[in-house]
């Protein structure tokens, strides 16, 4: 298996809306979670995180902070930053 992909911080930025695909990052890591927007539980706030971070969002929302959440967006990793 060969390694993810390495993405600038500025691909990442252009990569959020439905259209261009939503992208978000989380420790390094870079997830296309366009396809699970619409199955947020918590509804479309998930894109004040499109194109960038996603930590600071979570710190707020602490019903992140459990292991099937990140079971959840590891589905969707496509590269690294
Ligand atoms: C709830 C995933 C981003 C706000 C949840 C839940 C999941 C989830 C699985 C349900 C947790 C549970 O009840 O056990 C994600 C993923 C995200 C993301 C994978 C990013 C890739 C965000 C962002 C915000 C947000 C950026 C806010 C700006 C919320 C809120 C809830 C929630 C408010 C609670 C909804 C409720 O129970 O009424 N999220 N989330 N989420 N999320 Fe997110």
């Amino acid at each position: 298996t060969s390694p993810l992909p390495v993405f600038s911080q500025v691909e990442v930025t252009k990569h959020r809306s439905l259209e261009d695909g939503v992208w978000v990052t989380y420790k390094g890591g870079v997830y296309d979670i366009t396809e699970f927007v619409n199955k947020h539980p918590g509804g479309d706030k998930i894109m004040l995180a499109a194109g960038g971070a996603i930590e600071p969002f979570w710190a707020m929302y602490a019903v992140h902070n459990q292991e099937h959440v990140l079971e959840i967006l590891s589905e969707y990793k496509v590269g690294e930053l």
